[in-house]
């Protein structure tokens, strides 16, 4: 069998079990080739009409396998996020492309603050893999970056990530939620908390079974920990310091309406690739 052959009879394989389209296969499919062939994807396509080994259809079979119980993050142990490929293991939240289209906004309000300030001290809190914390770290050299998680799992997995910091402006501690956190010290947070309510049923089995629900659960309405940082936000942040919160897609309008309770301003609802309100910026009016 010859690589192209091989990598149609892959795809093939993911799209009838499972419930994923065809060009998503496809990606994962390439991901596992690359992986096994230890190349990149320029290389792949170079050598479509190269044969195979057993070997190699053996190992790709079994990834193939794996891959009907587990994500593919999960079992390659990566995933790209914004710019960069980020170490993954079943004790965070694979990150999600949903979550990669809010940092540009984040940025661009962070810019807005340094621009007045000189400095931007960012929270990146709940940071899981540390996907937002590194990412803003590594576009903005002159911030400093703060990224916090209540699970020790979490922030070793954050820790192995900061090899990708390109600077020394970040730090790392494990914290729930605001508690450490001095009065008036934070220009601006970010916080994609989990935000599932407790009897969600349309809840996709494979993110139940796979990631741990520390990073998705929040209470009986999926709103306690948005509350509880909302709540202790006004304290923290700075006045007219920011606060970005991710959400779950019917959320935002709740959301906005506790921000609005706790005396925000400027509250926005950003939209994510699929048009759903998935966050709100806001301004503290407190401090
Ligand atoms: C939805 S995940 C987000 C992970 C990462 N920020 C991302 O966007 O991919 C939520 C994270 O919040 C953390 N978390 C849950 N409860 C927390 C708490 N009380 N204090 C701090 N972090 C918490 C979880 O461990 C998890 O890593």
């Amino acid at each position: 069998m010859n690589l192209m052959q091989a990598i149609k009879k892959a795809a093939y394989f993911l799209e009838q079990n499972t419930g994923q389209s065809k060009e998503e296969c496809k990606i994962e499919v390439d991901y596992i080739f690359m992986h096994v062939l230890n190349t990149n994807k320029s290389k792949l396509y170079a050598e479509l009409d190269n044969e195979i080994s057993e070997l190699i259809i053996k190992k790709i079979n079994e990834l193939l396998e794996l891959r009907l119980k587990k994500p593919l993050s999960q079992i390659l142990n990566k995933h790209i996020f914004y710019k960069d490929e980020f170490y993954i293991n079943d004790k965070v939240l694979i990150p999600r492309s949903e979550t990669e289209s809010i940092v540009d906004e984040i940025i661009k309000q962070g810019d807005l603050i340094y621009k007045e300030k000189r400095r931007c001290v960012l929270l990146d809190a709940g940071t899981g893999s540390g996907c937002v914390g590194i990412t803003i770290a590594n576009e903005r050299p002159n911030w400093q970056v703060i990224m916090s998680d209540i699970s020790l799992d979490a922030i070793n997995v954050a820790k192995t990530n900061t090899s990708l910091c390109k600077y020394n402006n970040i730090s790392i501690i494990c914290a729930d939620w605001l508690k450490p956190f001095a009065h008036n010290s934070l220009d601006m947070i970010f916080s994609n908390p989990p935000y599932i309510s407790a009897d969600d049923t349309l809840i996709n089995e494979s993110v139940l079974i796979n990631e741990p629900s520390i990073a998705l659960f929040s209470g009986e309405d999926g709103l306690e920990d948005i509350k509880n940082i909302i709540h202790f936000s006004k304290k923290t942040l700075t006045k007219s310091g920011i606060l970005f919160l991710e959400n779950g897609a019917s959320q935002a309008f709740s959301v906005k309406s506790i921000l609005e309770s706790e005396d925000f301003t400027d509250i926005r609802i950003h939209l994510d690739y699929n048009s759903h309100g998935r966050f709100t910026s806001s301004r503290n009016n407190n401090g």
